[in-house]
């Protein structure tokens, strides 16, 4: 799919299908008023017929207008106008892709006009490629005969009126913006969806290689060896039970001078979680191939950043191994040493998201960073708090923290600020080791997840994403969403503005 802006007027747009906006009072949009004119009433015949309401999500399909140049005007409800927001333009982009008819090849939305208060023309061009291509995008790649085709446009115009000389190069820009982070998130869903069995910590490394080679990006992925090496004694616990070995990946984006310090992403990259001697329950047990989705968060953002060309250095780092049962793994009450030299008593193998990440946590101390994310679904507990809708957000750095809420809200990719207070740490005494790897179960579990990574991110500004209800979608929709590669995206590029 691809995409461009066009100047000019509705009636008169070349395009297999032109979407103009109407709002549920009867309010038209001047493109829809100059479609009705050019046409003599149809829009209004439409709405008086009833078969036009003007509701959020509704649409109608014109065919052959007179006085109208593209073949098939598609009439989309915006709802009220004075209710109209953020989601509600997302959810016309969405109708409109949906509803242009399998005939169109051309789509041009007269989305220019769609404005939604307090967002530039750089937001409306950007939202409109990433929503598109969500629409576009489809997850039956494993399937011997794929799923009937659902006929979508193959290039998508936004329509608008001629704008002042900086305003159509921020609707351009927003575009290439939109198009960039589609890219990571197509990648990042693609990495997500597949299953255990291909995407193993060794695939993960592979596809860090082709993506550096493709980009031009440094990358260095670290084996068993070099692993012990660093005295990873913790991230190679969980690895050690599983036939697969592990990776420790790391992907380097330089788009400023080698000075200027790196701002560091880190993804959980659990290619398989079956909890390990502390065992998950069989259902929907499949879904835990998803706990790489930090990883492939990673992997995305990197892949949008590379292909956008910021001022800025970014380096991503990715520990991928299974968590299994065996005869080598884990055991509750193991006691094991993490890279940072603080010992860690192992109660609940499953709680093995944060053993991995410590290792990585300490392991980038050495890029000097300006500022470190995680990424990972590591707790069922962030879930119950804040469901499928927001990320859990923890910092302890008051800048990151207000700088990566204001990225989700714009990018409509939501983050929600949990708190990180020292008593939630109580919970991880041990009278073994430094610390134990959980809490008191059905205790604030995201909470002190949190804060057992925070003991190992003392060294530079800090934050942690808890994606565990945002990476995926389970039941019927079932796959990866990408998340939040739109925020990191965003996040890294208002940095280097
Ligand atoms: N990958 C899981 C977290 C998870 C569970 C994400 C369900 C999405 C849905 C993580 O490794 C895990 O198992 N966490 C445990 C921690 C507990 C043992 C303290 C959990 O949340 O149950
Ligand atoms: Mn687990
Ligand atoms: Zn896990």
């Amino acid at each position: 799919m691809e995409f461009i802006t066009k100047v000019g007027a509705a009636d008169a747009v070349k395009a297999d299908c032109v979407a103009v906006g109407v709002y549920t009072d009867g309010e038209l949009t001047a493109s829809a008023r100059r479609i009705d004119t050019a046409s003599k009433g149809a829009v209004r015949a439409a709405i008086k017929s009833g078969d036009i309401t003007g509701q959020r999500g509704s649409s109608n399909l014109l065919r052959a207008l007179p006085g109208v140049a593209a073949a098939r005007v598609l009439l989309v409800g915006l709802g009220k106008s004075g209710e109209f927001n953020d989601k509600a333009y997302a959810e016309a982009l969405r109708t409109s892709v949906r509803g242009s008819g399998s005939g169109t090849r051309e789509l041009a939305i007269a989305g220019g006009e769609w404005h939604v208060k307090g967002r530039d023309a750089g937001w409306h061009a950007r939202t409109l490629a990433i929503v598109a291509r969500e629409v576009a995008f489809r997850s039956d790649e494993l399937k011997s005969k794929r799923d009937s085709t659902q006929h979508l446009p193959e290039r998508v115009s936004l329509l608008q009126d001629k704008r002042p000389a900086d305003e159509m190069r921020a609707a351009e820009n927003g575009l290439r913006e939109g198009i960039a982070i589609a890219n990571g998130m197509e990648l990042a869903k693609r990495l997500g969806n597949l299953p255990g069995n291909v995407c193993t910590p060794r695939f993960l490394g592979d596809q860090a290689k082709t993506l550096a080679k493709e980009f031009k990006l440094g990358v260095e992925v670290l084996e068993g060896k070099q692993l012990e090496k660093l005295n990873m004694g913790s991230f190679l616990s969980v690895a050690r039970g599983s036939y697969e070995p592990a990776r420790l990946i790391v992907l380097k984006y330089q788009g400023a001078g080698k000075s200027a310090a790196p701002h560091v992403l880190v993804g959980k990259g659990i290619t398989f979680d079956s909890g390990g001697i502390s065992l998950k329950p069989g259902a929907a047990m499949d879904e835990m191939k998803f706990d790489m989705c930090g990883a492939a968060s990673v992997f995305g953002t990197l892949r949008a950043i590379a292909e956008l060309k910021p001022k800025i250095n970014v380096i991503g780092v990715v520990p991928a191994c299974e968590n299994m049962p065996s005869g080598r793994a884990n055991k509750p009450g193991d006691i094991v040493t993490s890279m940072s030299g603080q010992t860690i008593e192992i109660l609940n193998t499953d709680a093995e998201g944060r053993l991995i990440l410590c290792d990585a946590l300490t392991y980038v101390e050495r890029f000097k960073p300006a500022s470190v994310i995680d990424i990972a679904t590591l707790t069922g507990a962030c879930v119950v708090a804040l469901g499928n809708v927001n990320s859990g957000l923890f910092s302890t750095d008051e800048t990151l923290a207000t700088d990566l809420v204001r990225a989700s809200k714009t990018m409509m990719d939501p983050a929600w600020r949990l708190p990180l207070d020292d008593e939630y740490g109580d919970q991880l005494k041990s009278n073994f080791a430094d610390m134990a790897n959980i809490g008191i179960p059905g205790n604030a579990g995201a909470v002190v997840a949190a804060s057992f990574l925070a003991r190992y991110t003392k060294e530079y500004p800090w934050a942690h994403l808890d994606i565990a209800g945002t990476a995926w979608k389970g039941g019927a929709a079932k796959g990866a969403t990408g998340r939040p590669v739109p925020l990191l995206t965003k996040f890294l590029l208002e940095k280097a503005a």
